[in-house]
This record gives C-alpha cells, sequence and structure tokens, in this order.
C-alpha cells in the first residue's frame, strides 16, 4: 500500500531522476478534474526539467483509480479531458511508468495503458467495467487495450464489465510484471530504475501492432462478440458501440481510431441507459447507509440460527453457509428436518454437477450446519431467522419458543412476506430485538434483503440486519411495517393492473411479451409459472375476508390453480411446458378460460398494444410507490428503485420504477392514470405524492437528497 500523498490531488516527489506521481483523491482515486489536472501539469512539467528521466504512476490508499469520476456524469464538462491526459502521458518523452495495486478500472486502466511500462502488485484488479454504467472506455481504452491484449481478449473485459487479477492481466499482456510485494511505490521505483539501467526508452502502447497482426483472427472475434450482444444484449446500447470501437481499432489508423472511440463514448454518455445505469450505481450504495447504521454499532454475528428448513428456510441457511458462518436449522420433526437438510444439500449437489463446486467445498459448508427439532440448539444463536408457514398464529408461537431460549441479545428476525412485524414482536419480551429480514426466493440467489423496521425495533438491532446483508453479499433496502413491506405492497398493484387488463381483454401472453419488451427478463405469467401458482393462491384465500369489496377481483388465476395448473412443476400453468420443458408455450384451453371468466364478468374484450399494456403496467407500480415513499415504508424513491432492481428484475439500464418515472416525466405518469381513472376508479387513484410533485413541477429524484 503507498503513503497517502501530503497534499494536492497528484502529489510530485522526486526519487533522484525519478518523477513519482501520487494520485491521491479519497476514497478511490478517481480521475476528477483536479486529478486530471494534476497528471496533466505534472507530465508537462517532467517533459521540462532535463534532470527528470522518468515518471511513476502511483495511487494512494488501497487503490491505483477506479476509474473516471462518475459524479462528473451529466454535468458540463471541465479541462482537460481524460483522453487528452491519457494521450499525453503516451507522448511523453521520457518513459512513464504505472504501478498498479487494488483497483485499476475504467479510466483508470486507460491512464495504466497509456503508460509505457506497467507493473502489477497482488490483489490487483484490472478491469474495464464501463458497460456497466451504459459507456465504453472513453479514453482510449478501446484502442489501447486490443492493441495490447488482442480483439477477444480485450472485447470479453469491455463487453463482462468483469476485473482480471494481476496473473491474468499478465497472461493477457496489459501488465509487463508481476510483484510480489505490497508497496506499489517500492515495486515500481525498482522497475523505473531497472528500465532506466538498460537504457529503457518510452513504449507506446499506440504503436503495439503484434497483438492484432492476425488480422483474421481478430475480426472473427469482433463478429462473434457481435453476434452473441444481439442474442443477449436485451436493449442494452453500449456493448454494439463497444463492438463498432474495436472495429475501428482494427480498420483505422490509432489517432482515428481515438476519434471514432470519441463519438461513440458521446453518444452512450449522452443516453438515459447511461443516466439509469449511473443512478443505480450511486442508488445501491445509498441504501445500504440506513440511519441505524450510523446510530448503532451492530451485534456480533457468529453463530446463526434458522427455523423452518422450507423453501425459504433451506435458501437463507444457504446464503449463510455461503459466507462462512455456522447454522442451526430447526424443524418440526425429524422428517421435516431431513427434508430440511435434504434441500440445502441438493442446492450444493447441483453446483458440483454444473462444475461450480467441488466435493470439499460442499463438505466444508456441511461441517457448519447443523439440524434439530428442539428449540434449545438455538440457545448460542446471535440472530435467528424465522421462516416458517406464513401465519400469524405459528409464528407468534415460534417467537414465544425463541423468546424463551434465545440468550440476551440475540436478534429475532422473520422472513415473513406480508405479517405484521410489531405483532410478532409483541410475542416476545424484547421486541427491541425483533425485527424482519425478507429475503427473496431462492434465498441463496437473489440479492435483495428488505430490512423491515418494526415500531420497536433498537438502532442496534437493525444495524445488526444490515451487517447480516454485508456479510450474504445481498443488497440490502430499509423498510417500514405494512402489508407486503417496499416490494411486494407495489407488486400486489401492478399485477392487478396486468389482472384487470387480462379480464379487459390482453392476453397473458401479451402482457408477458409487453413486460419483457420493457427490458425485464420474464413477463408476470411466466414468474407465476415459474413460482408456483399455488403460492400467489393460497395467499388470495387467506386474504379473501379482508379484500377489499369495491376493487374489481379478476378470478382468472383461481380457475387455473381449481384445475391443478400451478405452472412448470405441474407442466402447465398460463403456459404449456411438454415434457418438463422450462419454456412455456401459449395454450388455448387457457385463452378459452379466460374468454369464459370475461363471459362471466359480462365483459366485452377489447384490444390492448404493447404500448398501453406497458404504461398501465408501470403508471400502477408508480403509483403505488409514491404511496409507500410518502407513508415512509421507503425511505427515499431511491430505495424503491434498488428493492425493484434487485428483487423483481426491473431494467437496470432504466435505474428503477422512480427515476424511470422522472425521465418520462411525472405530469405523464399523472395524466395517464387520469385517463384510466374512469374505467376502474377504485384501482386507479393518483397518488397524492405523485399529484404533489407533478402539478410543483418536482421530481421523485428531489426527495432523494431530503
Ligand atoms: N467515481 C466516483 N465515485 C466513486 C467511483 C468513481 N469511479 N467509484 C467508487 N466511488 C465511490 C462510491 O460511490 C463510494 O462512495 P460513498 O462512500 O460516498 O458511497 C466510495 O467510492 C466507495 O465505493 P464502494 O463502496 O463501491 O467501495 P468498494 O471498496 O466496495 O469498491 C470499487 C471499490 C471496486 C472501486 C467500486 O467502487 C467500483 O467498482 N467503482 C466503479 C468503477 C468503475 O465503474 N469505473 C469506471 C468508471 S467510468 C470511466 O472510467 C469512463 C472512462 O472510460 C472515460
Ligand atoms: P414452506 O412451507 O416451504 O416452509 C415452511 C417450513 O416451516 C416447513 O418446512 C415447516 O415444516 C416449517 N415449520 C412450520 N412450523 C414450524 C415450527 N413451529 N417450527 C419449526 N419449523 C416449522 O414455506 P416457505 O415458502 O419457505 O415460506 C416460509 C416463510 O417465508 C413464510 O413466512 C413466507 O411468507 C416467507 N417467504 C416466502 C417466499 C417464497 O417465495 N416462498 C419469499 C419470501 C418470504
Amino acid at each position: 500500500m503507498a503513503e497517502r500523498a501530503p497534499h494536492g490531488a497528484v502529489a510530485s516527489q522526486r526519487h533522484d531522476g525519478i518523477l513519482v506521481l501520487t494520485i491521491d483523491n479519497p476514497p478511490v482515486n478517481a480521475l476528477s478534474a483536479d486529478v486530471r489536472r494534476g497528471l496533466a501539469d505534472a507530465i508537462q512539467a517532467a517533459q521540462d526539467d532535463a534532470s527528470v528521466q522518468a515518471v511513476l504512476l502511483v495511487g494512494a490508499g488501497r487503490n491505483f483509480i477506479a476509474g473516471a469520476d462518475i459524479r462528473e456524469f451529466g454535468k458540463p464538462p471541465q479541462p482537460p479531458a481524460l483522453p487528452d491526459v491519457c494521450n499525453a502521458i503516451e507522448a511523453s518523452a521520457k518513459p512513464v511508468v504505472a504501478a498498479l495495486h487494488g483497483a485499476a478500472l475504467g479510466g483508470g486502466l486507460e491512464i495504466a495503458l497509456a503508460a509505457h511500462y506497467r507493473i502489477a502488485l497482488p490483489g490487483a484488479r484490472l478491469g474495464l467495467p464501463e458497460v456497466n454504467l451504459g459507456l465504453l472506455p472513453g479514453a482510449g481504452g478501446t484502442q489501447r487495450a486490443p492493441r495490447l491484449a488482442g480483439a477477444a481478449a480485450a472485447l470479453d473485459l469491455m463487453l463482462s464489465g468483469r476485473h482480471a487479477s494481476a496473473e491474468e492481466a499478465l497472461s493477457l499482456g496489459l501488465v509487463d510484471r508481476l510483484d510480489s510485494g505490497a508497496d506499489a511505490l517500492a515495486a515500481g521505483l525498482a522497475y523505473a530504475r531497472e528500465l532506466l539501467a538498460q537504457g529503457a526508452a518510452p513504449r507506446r502502447t499506440r504503436d503495439a501492432t503484434a497483438a492484432l497482426a492476425d488480422r483474421a483472427a481478430a475480426q472473427a472475434a469482433i463478429d462473434a462478440a457481435r453476434a452473441q450482444v444481439e442474442a443477449r444484449a436485451r436493449g442494452l446500447f453500449s456493448p454494439a458501440k463497444i463492438i463498432d470501437a474495436v472495429q475501428a481499432a482494427l480498420d483505422q489508423p490509432f489517432d482515428a481510431g481515438l476519434r471514432t472511440e470519441r463519438a461513440l463514448f458521446l453518444q452512450c454518455l449522452d443516453s438515459p441507459q447511461r443516466a439509469g445505469l449511473v443512478h443505480a450505481f450511486f442508488a445501491e450504495r445509498e441504501t445500504a447507509k440506513a440511519p441505524e447504521t450510523r446510530a448503532a454499532q451492530p451485534r456480533p454475528l457468529e453463530r446463526l440460527g434458522v427455523v423452518g428448513g422450507g423453501t425459504m428456510g433451506a435458501g437463507i441457511a444457504v446464503a449463510m453457509l455461503d459466507a462462512g458462518l455456522p447454522v442451526v436449522m430447526v424443524e418440526q420433526d425429524d422428517a421435516a428436518l431431513a427434508r430440511g437438510r435434504a434441500r440445502v444439500e441438493q442446492v450444493y449437489d447441483l453446483l458440483i454437477k454444473k462444475g461450480r463446486l467441488d466435493a470439499a467445498g460442499k463438505a466444508e459448508r456441511m461441517a457448519r450446519y447443523r439440524g434439530a427439532t428442539s428449540y434449545d440448539a438455538l440457545a448460542d444463536a446471535d440472530l435467528i431467522v424465522e421462516a416458517v408457514f406464513e401465519d400469524m398464529d405459528v409464528k407468534t408461537a415460534v417467537f414465544a419458543a425463541l423468546d424463551r431460549v434465545a440468550k440476551p441479545g440475540a436478534v429475532l428476525a422473520s422472513n415473513t412476506s406480508y405479517l405484521d412485524i410489531d405483532r410478532i414482536a409483541a410475542a416476545t419480551r424484547r421486541p427491541a430485538d425483533v425485527l424482519g429480514l425478507h429475503f427473496f426466493s431462492p434465498a441463496n440467489i437473489m440479492k435483495l434483503l428488505e430490512v423491515v423496521v418494526g415500531g420497536r425495533s433498537a438502532p442496534d438491532t437493525v444495524a445488526t440486519g444490515f451487517e447480516l446483508a454485508r456479510r450474504l453479499r445481498k443488497v440490502p433496502v430499509r423498510a417500514g411495517v405494512c402489508d407486503g413491506f417496499i416490494a411486494n405492497r407495489i407488486l400486489a398493484v401492478h399485477r392487478q393492473a396486468a389482472e384487470l387488463m387480462m379480464e379487459d381483454g390482453a392476453s397473458p401472453y401479451q402482457i408477458d411479451d409487453a413486460v419483457r419488451a420493457f427490458g425485464y427478463p420474464m413477463g408476470p405469467y411466466q414468474m407465476t409459472d415459474l413460482a408456483g401458482g399455488d403460492i400467489g393462491w393460497a395467499t388470495r384465500k387467506r386474504r379473501a375476508a379482508t379484500r377489499d369489496p369495491q376493487l374489481r377481483y379478476v378470478q382468472i388465476a383461481d380457475r387455473l390453480c381449481e384445475r391443478g395448473w400451478f405452472g412448470q412443476k405441474t407442466g402447465r400453468g398460463f403456459y404449456l411446458y411438454p415434457d418438463g420443458a422450462r419454456t412455456g408455450t401459449p395454450d388455448p384451453e387457457v385463452l378459452a378460460i379466460i374468454d369464459a371468466e370475461r363471459q362471466r364478468a359480462g365483459i366485452t374484450p377489447r384490444a390492448f398494444d404493447q404500448e398501453e399494456i406497458q404504461r398501465r403496467y408501470l403508471a400502477a407500480m408508480i403509483n403505488e410507490a409514491a404511496n409507500v415513499v410518502r407513508e415512509g415504508i421507503a425511505l427515499r424513491p431511491l430505495d424503491v428503485d434498488v428493492a425493484f432492481l434487485y428483487g423483481y428484475g426491473f431494467p437496470r439500464h432504466r435505474g428503477g420504477p422512480m427515476h424511470y418515472a422522472d425521465q418520462v416525466g411525472l405530469p405523464r405518469i399523472l395524466a395517464d392514470i387520469r385517463e384510466f381513472a374512469p374505467q376502474d376508479p377504485h384501482f386507479w387513484k393518483p397518488a397524492p405524492l405523485l399529484v404533489e410533485l407533478a402539478e410543483s413541477g418536482r421530481t421523485f429524484a428531489s426527495l432523494n437528497h431530503a
């Protein structure tokens, strides 16, 4: 690790004939205007100073440079531009060495590629992750990376956005040498001295030819990448531009290639996808900073417990085991416990089959798993997640039992989907230790964790929930208590919008198509079939007594469930799954059932086009989300965005429903709702917050920083 420089964003220090430039812009040395200016000035000074023989670039703190300053995107550009800084480094008449440790990402790697020699330390992470922000490497990366690593490797890095290790970077030709130490300055100085001793001259990446010498191979790699992007990019803008830029690296002289890259970069920068993806980047970092995480320290988290070994209990146990923690699972009896353990093992066996885990990995995890049928086994647990049946009486009995056995200070969490955390907490003598931890299915895979804060949850209980999320590598979102919290509450409403459209004339297949065309990986009826129609059916039956009688209740899904058509697992649901197929095909019998239901309800079907389906689905989502924000169930609009990105696969390049609403314009969304209201006035009630913001010309984003 290099020392932090004593002053300035870029500090200059002389080590004999070597001018060391230390980039020092906490927390990650992003290339802000100050850093760019500092680098440009220092490189110029090095040219003018006859006593400087070589320049060494290092980063202060934990990273070399994590990239362009993402906060500057969308603001007026400030000189010098990053490509100019890179070009000035490359043009230096004196050798420039970059010593890389920690993150060397995006513009950070582009600076390094413009240097003449590169050395990397263990643990360095090199990558061009711009694609994740809707961009392409815009400071020469698309031209220099292929010249060093070849078209195939450069495209792989740029299209995946993944980080390569120092060792991989060496094998790809992105760096020249590895160091085994921990001091970037020392490693860089030693390398620079060695180069000077050898009389090494500047060696410019722009002049490198070997990696692209086999033009046919490079063209084949570009063609293959283009075919893959066309098949998989689901409407994303920047991947195709990345390929165009690499094509330019192959076809055009270096300076022309840079101009092509610049033009493509600016197109990406201006795209709404870039704005959506950058919003998502910051939003998901913000949600982790709930007020309780500032106000209190998390309690210890060494030993964990799970009550219930069903779908969720088993998935949660796997998530905990994967994080290296010991887990006790409690079930009702030996048979249920055996099933619970089998569910856990099944996950690992499948991973072994796919080659993503070995037998030793499974054994190591299972060694930390213990099953029990007595609550006494939870006496040592620091945190216990309850995942039993969704029934208030069962849950309160479990919490009363946990209250008897859990040690003082243990955090007691419920994974309930809808039930009132405060009532569950009231079953104990320690409601301050109780909160909701709402995982999404499959719990070992889905990233979202709603941390549900009850009326009496203590701040350190809540902070412990956030700490658990961090340990499990989940994305936590703070939620208040209400029926369904953030994600399920809003889901119920826009699913209802879909049901209404279906009864009014849209087929489930049209609705799924429209939702996929918006960018979701699957539509709502495909999701029902995947999760199992019986789950929603049970919920509907449970809630039948409390349903608002003024709301239209569409019975189509019930008709399918009554026939035992629960989706994929039963071979048919809204779709047919012949012979265990994983993708469904439309079912004429389902369409006939829908027709019969329309007749029963006295509805004459009408046509819906894709645009109207999308408008209704999203307007319903945004409207209920506005209620969730106004009631304080979500702290800010961005919390809703993150919940939807990670809970339900809302297309990330659209930033989340609230960001999307701002982009469309809140007056437009409000006008849609008012247009739909006459048909179903009980369903389409404009949310007061939406009205207030739309009529005062404000945005949801204005509430993110309040
Ligand atoms: N610009 C501005 N701020 C940044 C940043 C960047 N490039 N990268 C990270 N930050 C901020 C984060 O917002 C966060 O701020 P906060 O504390 O106020 O919330 C802080 O730095 C720490 O970030 P993380 O919480 O993510 O810290 P980690 O240690 O977990 O991860 C990292 C560090 C791997 C560097 C990760 O932050 C990351 O992946 N950053 C983005 C890297 C990236 O996308 N670079 C490309 C930028 S685009 C570009 O370079 C365009 C060029 O081609 C022209
Ligand atoms: P499940 O029916 O698959 O599993 C429940 C398990 O709890 C069963 O194995 C049962 O034997 C066990 N159990 C019941 N009473 C018990 C007791 N007193 N002590 C110990 N074990 C007991 O149910 P599932 O789907 O896992 O749901 C569990 C909870 O998670 C519910 O509250 C549900 O609402 C919630 N949830 C479910 C999601 C899903 O997609 N299935 C998603 C998020 C939350």
